[in-house]
């Protein structure tokens, strides 16, 4: 199926629609993009009774660091909601004792497929902590693995779900903005699948939000 290709002028609001009316397994992912989306999703829908937060990747940093993902999912969104079953991958543990542990949190207390995915795109078109060139993007067995070296700043270890776990999800929606983006866009959406753009592995139905300044190169 063909990825659906939204330019729109408000991609962070059609996210926290999008967001607000989901239910069953969820999966959030980080950087700052997505911060405005969560923010309104946090308004639209107080209560994430019903909903099982995941995540798609984490730097290896404590909870409360700067840099880390549900820091900064919990600012946004988790510490404004309540209800929410939150399943949070464990930095701190480092990036295999990390994946080791979501691994087995994910086979026991999630789903064989997520309901939703929210993910973001990087300039070098990176998904989650899956970067261009990394072996962890080659993985097919594995559910979640760890990352040694990030492929991008952060330059911390990361915690990443895997390609095949990606897209295995139900729905797959992608919040892109930005001018630095575009060309990254492009190569994930305009082209032919290659693993030196990792956005354009991802498969299923994919609906991706973008403004125009993120579109400008499709
Ligand atoms: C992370 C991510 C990553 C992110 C993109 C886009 O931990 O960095 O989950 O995949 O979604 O790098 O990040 P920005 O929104 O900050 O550009």
């Amino acid at each position: 199926m063909q990825p659906d290709l939204q330019v729109i002028d408000d991609p962070a609001e059609a996210a926290a629609e999008v967001l607000a009316a989901a239910s069953g397994h969820v999966v959030l992912t980080g950087g700052s993009t997505p911060r405005r989306a969560y923010e309104r999703a946090a308004e639209l829908k107080p209560d994430w009774s019903g909903v099982d937060v995941w995540f798609s990747d984490e730097r290896c940093v404590p909870p409360d660091h700067e840099q880390s993902n549900f820091g900064t999912v919990s600012a946004a969104l988790l510490d404004r909601v309540g209800g929410a079953v939150v399943h949070r991958m464990q930095g701190e543990l480092g990036p295999h004792d990390g994946a080791a542990a979501y691994e087995r949190e994910l086979d026991g207390a999630g789903p064989e497929e997520f309901d939703l995915m929210l993910l973001g795109l990087g300039p070098d078109a990176h998904i989650a902590s899956l970067f261009p060139g990394d072996d962890a993007l080659g993985e097919r067995e594995r559910r979640v693995v760890g990352v040694e070296m990030a492929g991008m700043a952060p330059l911390v270890p990361r915690i990443t779900l895997t390609l095949p776990v990606v897209n295995a999800s139900r729905r797959i929606v992608f919040l892109i903005t930005g001018t630095d983006k575009a060309e990254a866009v492009s190569r994930a959406f305009s082209g032919r699948p290659d693993p030196r753009a990792p956005g354009s592995l991802v498969e299923g139905d994919v609906r991706v939000l973008m403004d125009a300044a993120a579109g400008a190169r499709l």
